[in-house]
């Protein structure tokens, strides 16, 4: 992933419906910031010079987390998710992490078949906390 992915990115995320946060997390400055942390870990898939996936790898030296996901509506099923998250696993082990994580809706049924797919096992009575300096950070 580079800088001038951002906008491609951008609408990728918006057309798989994902939450954006254009004023904090998800900033043009934001991304800068991440990929130059840990560049290595934000991923695209593109076909023939077209983004058609990404995946926003990142770690926190325990554990390797797999964020922002998403497939061009038009290219799913076809095991774009499943190559953008192998190979963030690759990455992970080649850091030496042990445990890689993601944070899933529960409505969100293709994304839960795929980890479920891939091995990764599910705590169901987990609760997500976070708190925000702002609403649309
Ligand atoms: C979830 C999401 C990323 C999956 O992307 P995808 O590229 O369609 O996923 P894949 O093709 O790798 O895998 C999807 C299914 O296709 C199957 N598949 C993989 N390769 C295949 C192939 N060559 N031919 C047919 N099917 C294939 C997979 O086994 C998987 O099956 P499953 O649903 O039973 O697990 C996509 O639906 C998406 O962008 N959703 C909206 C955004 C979102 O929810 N993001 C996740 C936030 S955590």
């Amino acid at each position: 992933m580079r800088i001038g992915d951002y906008e491609a990115i951008v609408g990728l995320w918006r057309r798989a419906g994902l939450i954006f946060r254009q004023a904090g997390r998800d900033s043009k400055e934001s991304f800068k910031k991440q990929l130059e942390a840990q560049g290595g870990l934000m991923l695209v898939a593109e076909q023939s010079g077209e983004i058609i996936g990404v995946a926003v790898g990142s770690h926190d030296s325990r554990k390797g987390w797999i964020n922002r996901l998403a497939v061009e509506p038009s290219h799913r099923n076809k095991g774009v998710a499943l190559a953008l998250v192998k190979t963030l696993e690759v990455e992970f082990e080649k850091l030496g992490l042990p445990v890689y994580s993601a944070l899933i809706s529960d409505q969100n049924k293709d994304s839960i078949s795929l980890f479920n797919g891939m091995g990764y096992s599910c705590d169901e009575d987990v609760k997500y906390f976070s708190k925000r300096l702002g609403d649309d950070l």
